[in-house]
């Protein structure tokens, strides 16, 4: 499959070594371009043609034969394999409710997830909030499910909501002060998570910290769960072992478990979403755990929903550089080879088909390719088709403010920095209210 590289391409051929000197500036991992016209031909993968050669025509055959061999790819090449399940011995205990929280508005469940018997063991923490008052005649709810970075204290300023004793990534953004969580952190991501709107739409929202999880750092592949699966360290893993991102994706399924046993929250009807590292956290859980029944992928870029084999904003080599922990080992033999991956995430996208995903981009956020998202969403269509889903409904790459809310897949831009807001979750919830809403 050949695919858009944008119109003017052909005709700025001959100018493509002094274009590309321009608008490539050196980084460490590797120069970064913005440059449209200077983005090297690329091919991409056929999601339909089978290993062994042999071309899928039918949902069928797809389901039992081409997305088993993706999925191995993906685990293998890319995100490194997840352990199957859940932990026999993984138990969870609610630790607080509330039901006339933010006002009456919501009910507030706190909920302990420990992955073995032993409590001393890895956990995580595990918060819902669900609609309240009259609307709750309507229970079991459909819920969104993501995690978020500097604890369930961060999704909203309701201070009743325990405080994470974690280690986080120490920022000023969020007041964390010697990698913990201050009580200036409460609410400090609230317009990411902007509850009160997503509540008043008819939707739960679970959240977890992705610290519980995983450190996102180095040592995170040396504690909590991944020691609990022997991981090994980052650069003594396994070459196909997980990393961050893996584990993070299993801990949304664990999550997924809890819900789904909740009477409260109507389990075929969660949607995982995630922003930026938690987005490629959010579309590998889709991916692999058939239960989610919609995912949606906010502004989550290299190794996420932007196409890795087209070459704008982060490349493989520069995010295997800073992050050298979030993939398996296996994804930095695609370092400056990006022709090599035998996948790209237009089929990570339709691992997750006939079930509806939602990209968004935001016009500023150069770094993840805006373009390359919606790319990638266009070129699982033929995937859906399959499913007999007519996919985006749109031939060209939306304008800001100009969503696109189609068939099987969604697709907008939103003006503005890196970043959800709720002008984000208003399209996530229209989209939502189609596919996952009675
Ligand atoms: C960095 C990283 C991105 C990532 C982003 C984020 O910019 O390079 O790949 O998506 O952090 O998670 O905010």
């Amino acid at each position: 499959m050949r695919a858009q590289t944008g119109g003017m391409f052909p005709r700025l051929l001959p100018l493509l070594p002094a274009l590309a000197a321009a608008a490539f500036a050196a980084q460490a991992g590797g120069p970064i371009n913005y440059d449209e016209a200077a983005i090297p031909p690329y091919t991409l993968p056929d999601p339909l043609l089978a290993k062994d050669g042999s071309r899928i025509r039918d949902a069928a055959t797809w389901r039992t034969k081409r997305r088993p061999e993706l999925l191995e790819l993906f685990a293998r090449e890319v995100y490194g394999r997840t352990p199957a399940g859940r932990p026999s011995a993984m138990h969870w205990e609610t630790t607080a409710v509330d039901r006339a929280a933010l006002g009456g508005k919501a009910v507030r469940k706190e909920i302990t997830v420990w992955f073995t018997a032993d409590k001393a063991g890895p956990k995580m923490h595990l918060m819902i909030y669900q609609p309240a008052g009259a609307a709750g005649a309507h229970a079991p709810w459909p819920a969104f499910l993501g995690l978020n970075y500097y604890g369930n204290n961060c999704v909203n300023p309701d201070p009743a909501i325990a405080l994470s004793t974690r280690w986080m990534r120490q920022t000023a953004e969020a007041k964390i002060v010697k990698n913990r969580a201050t009580e200036g952190t409460r609410g400090v991501h609230a317009s990411r998570w902007d509850v009160e709107n997503v509540i008043a739409r008819g939707y739960a929202t679970a959240t977890i910290y992705y610290g519980d999880l995983c450190e996102d750092r180095n040592e995170g592949l040396t504690s909590d769960v991944a020691a609990l699966f022997k991981t090994g360290a980052v650069n003594d893993r396994a070459l196909d072992a997980w990393g961050s991102i893996g584990i993070w994706a299993w801990g949304l399924s664990r999550a997924l478990d809890v819900l789904a046993a909740d009477p409260e929250i109507d389990g075929k009807r969660v949607a995982v979403h995630g922003h930026s590292r938690l987005g490629k956290a959010a579309l590998w859980a889709g991916a692999q755990d058939e239960r989610f029944a919609m995912v949606i992928s906010n502004n989550s870029g290299a190794g996420g929903a932007a196409l890795n084999k087209r070459i704008y904003g982060e490349t493989v080599e520069r995010i295997n550089t800073s992050f050298p922990f979030w993939f398996a080992k296996n994804f930095r033999a695609y370092n400056a080879r990006e022709s090599a991956l035998p996948v790209d995430s237009h089929e990570l996208i339709a691992l997750i088909a006939p079930r509806p995903v939602h990209v968004g981009s935001a016009d500023d956020d150069k770094w993840a390719d805006p373009r390359g998202e919606f790319l990638a969403a266009k070129h699982a269509e033929p995937v859906y088709a399959l499913f007999g889903k007519k996919g985006l409904g749109v031939a060209e790459w939306p304008a800001v403010n100009k969503p696109a809310l189609g068939d099987g897949l969604a697709y907008h831009m939103r003006p503005g920095p890196h970043d959800i807001k709720p002008q984000d979750w208003g399209y996530y919830c229209d989209f939502a209210d189609r596919v996952m809403k009675r």
